[in-house]
């Protein structure tokens, strides 16, 4: 069975990009896989954070995995510090790589740009993200398109060290993408990526916003003047973001969307999609509130702990043997 492994990083506001991007694949996954889904956390101190907040997000996350049907007696869900390799690895494939390589890559570049000082961690993050990758010798990397350059980057590193050190040493991974979520857009500005820092809020939908709230951020979302309904990502990506977005939650293709449709203007697109996103989001707000209070989910993500340990301590033994590391 080949292995799945991926992470979202908890800092809050998961939104409809994360899922159709990345959660959904993980649901679909579990069924002919063997799933390892990771919350992060390691990865969000790249940018300062709150200790109290960012331990309620993990929570949070964890919670959200659940309620969108990653089921722990299929997957093994845990949170990153609790297994140590994770670490000790990103500092072995750190040696390994080259700064050259690392301020090429377009987060780096677009989280840096016209900073006087950079945090370190934010440079090497990708290394980080390498590592938890290659610990488990995942197979497939479910995630969105905007981490297409770090897949690829922990291919290279992959290859690079098998190359120098024996085939054996790293599984070499293939990402895997959606094909109408891999990229959802920014509602107030459909040129740049749907986000969990942007300040509007109506810019994302967040997975446990109220009904309200969804058809507020939709209706107001921007489109074009031209009045005309097609997709045309260059010259409509406001009408064809919600388009896509309305693919990925029903699962239907754009052009059969836009094969059925009467619609008369944006207004009728927009309060279809806004039914269809409350329908898609309802169940996974149902349950949120009784998996997140419950007292199951430390123990899920304890037990998830202990089970990567064990593949993270195997491999890290392979790879410290490979490197001549201790005795
Ligand atoms: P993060 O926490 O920013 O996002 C989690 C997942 O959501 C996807 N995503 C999107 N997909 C479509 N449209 C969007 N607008 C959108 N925004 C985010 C991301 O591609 C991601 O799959 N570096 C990762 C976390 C990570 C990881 C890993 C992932 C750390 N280690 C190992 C896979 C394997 C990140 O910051 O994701």
């Amino acid at each position: 069975m080949k292995r799945v492994f991926s992470g979202v990083q908890p800092t809050g506001n998961i939104h409809l990009g994360n899922y159709l991007g990345a959660l959904k694949q993980f649901v679909e996954l579990q069924e002919d896989h063997e799933c390892i889904y990771c919350i992060v956390d390691e990865h969000a101190i790249t940018v300062p954070q709150d200790p109290k907040e960012l331990r309620k997000h993990i929570l949070d996350v964890a919670a959200l995995y659940l309620s969108i049907g990653v089921d722990p007696k299929k997957s093994t869900v845990f949170v990153q510090s609790q297994v140590s390799g994770h670490a000790e690895l990103g500092w072995i494939l750190c040696c390994n790589s080259y700064t050259g390589e690392l301020s090429r890559m377009t987060q780096f570049k677009a989280k840096s740009g016209g900073k006087e000082s950079v945090g370190t961690g934010l440079m090497t993050y990708p290394v980080l993200m390498a590592a938890d990758i290659l610990l488990y010798d995942t197979d497939v990397v479910p995630v969105g398109q905007d981490q297409k350059q770090h897949i690829e980057l922990t291919r290279d590193l992959a290859i690079r060290i098998n190359n120098k050190y024996g085939e054996d040493t790293f599984v070499v991974p293939d990402g895997r993408f959606m094909k109408s979520g891999a990229r959802i857009m920014s509602l107030d500005d459909p040129t740049s990526k749907m986000s969990k820092s942007a300040e509007n809020i109506h810019s994302r939908i967040s997975l446990l916003d109220e009904d309200s709230k969804i058809k507020k951020s939709i209706m107001r979302a921007t489109t074009d003047s031209d009045g005309e309904i097609r997709f045309d990502i260059e010259n409509k990506p406001g009408v064809s973001n919600l388009l896509n977005i309305y693919s990925a939650l029903s699962g239907k293709t754009v052009e059969e969307i836009l094969a059925a449709q009467n619609w008369r203007g944006y207004g009728d697109l927009k309060k279809e999609l806004v039914a269809v996103t409350q329908e898609a989001l309802a169940p996974i707000k149902a349950n949120y509130n009784e998996i997140r209070e419950s007292e199951e989910l430390i123990k899920i993500l304890n037990e998830g702990a202990e089970r990567a340990n064990v593949i993270a301590e195997k491999t890290m033994k392979r790879v410290r043997d490979k490197f001549g590391l201790g005795l």
